[in-house]
């Protein structure tokens, strides 16, 4: 890094993307906006001209551009593995928004890469991993403070969704961020999978099954249970709860803090998952560029990409068949130990 700031090149400037954009100029210390890429010239054209930052006509251009030092993706999934491969292969850290790639074979194929260098550069967009109540429920697990996890429950609720999102996509889109946090607070992986639909609210879009039940266990036998429902219409709600041997431990149960306004009694559940995981995507970001400031690649990490990834598949799977689906993970290098 040849300036005293982490220069950072951000692809695709949709919903997530302009608000890190955001978060780097103005949320967090150490960093700044250099350069932006989107196929969307116009938009980001203004987008880079409010925070001095240019825009440059391809990804490729963001990325080996001499005055970026990092990248973040935020263009669709379909990109993401491309866009981490042309990263490595430049020798810069990247800081990729989940899924790391939509399939396993390509998410396979990021971590060959950085094993073929020998170190790592792909930090993952999970953030809740930074969440403090997530952080909370994980340090009573480590903690040893209700003895040994024997099931999470957990709930992901979502005010609405476009009207071409699938029951796959429950899987693939929403049910991954359980996924990655079920593995970071048990540290084991997910064996098994199976999901099962009953009614379907009216409010769902044709052919959406919602809410699904589904239905996990990890190696060592822990259930974890998620009821994913993406057309709640009330507004967002995460909640996981974990039950041990000897106590539980839980968070979204507790302080929804209630209000009154004239129209009646309402509980404060934030709207979506913008301001529910505002800070923690703020905290995330900053931990990334504190890394590298260091020489450090922090957050999840390429092998998390691939076993969430490979999961969540199975969840297609298992969407499609009803079956209970045996997850099949190749054995983590020790790279990402
Ligand atoms: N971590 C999280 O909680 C979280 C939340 C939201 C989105 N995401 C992920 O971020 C990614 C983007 O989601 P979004 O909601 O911002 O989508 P979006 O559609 O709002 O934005 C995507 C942007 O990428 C641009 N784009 C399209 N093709 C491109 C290409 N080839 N190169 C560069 N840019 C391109 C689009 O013009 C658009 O501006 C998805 O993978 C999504 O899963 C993660």
């Amino acid at each position: 890094m040849t300036s005293s700031l982490v220069r950072v090149g951000i692809i695709g400037t949709g919903n997530i993307g302009a608000d890190h954009v955001d978060r780097v100029a103005h949320q967090v210390s150490g960093a700044r906006v250099e350069a932006l890429f989107d196929v969307m010239t116009d938009r980001v054209s203004a987008l880079a001209d409010s925070v001095g930052a240019r825009s440059l006509p391809s990804a490729r251009a963001v990325i080996e551009d001499d005055a970026v030092d990092a990248i973040i993706v935020a263009s669709p999934a379909e990109f993401h593995a491309e866009l981490s491969l042309f990263s490595i292969a430049a020798g810069k850290p990247v800081l990729c928004e989940k899924p790391l790639a939509p399939t396993n074979d390509e998410c396979q194929i990021v971590v060959d890469a950085e094993l073929e260098k020998g170190r790592r550069f792909v930090s993952l967009g999970f953030m809740r991993r930074y969440d403090a109540a997530y952080r909370h429920l994980r340090e009573h697990l480590d903690g040893d403070k209700i003895g040994i996890p024997l099931h999470l429950r957990c709930v992901h609720r979502n005010p609405d969704v476009p009207p071409t999102f699938t029951s796959e996509m429950s899987m693939t889109d929403a049910v991954i961020h359980e996924i990655d946090c079920a593995r970071w607070l048990l540290g084991e992986e997910i064996s098994s999978i199976r999901v099962i639909s009953g009614k379907s609210t009216p409010d769902a879009p044709h052919g959406l099954r919602d809410p699904q039940l589904v239905i996990m266990e990890s190696t060592s036998g822990v259930l974890v249970s998620v009821e994913i429902f993406v057309a709640a219409q009330f507004g967002y709600d995460v909640r996981c709860e974990v039950s041990g041997s000897r106590g539980f431990s839980s968070m979204g149960y507790q302080d929804l803090g209630d209000y009154v306004t004239v129209a009646g009694r309402h509980s404060a559940f934030s709207p979506n998952w913008r301001v529910r995981f505002g800070e923690a995507y703020r905290l995330e970001i900053q931990d990334w560029v504190n890394g590298l400031a260091v020489g450090e690649i922090r957050g999840a990490n390429a092998f998390d990409g691939l076993a969430a990834t490979t999961v969540a598949q199975a969840g297609v799977q298992a969407v499609r068949t009803g079956d209970i689906v045996p997850v099949h993970l190749p054995t983590r290098p020790s790279l990402y130990d």
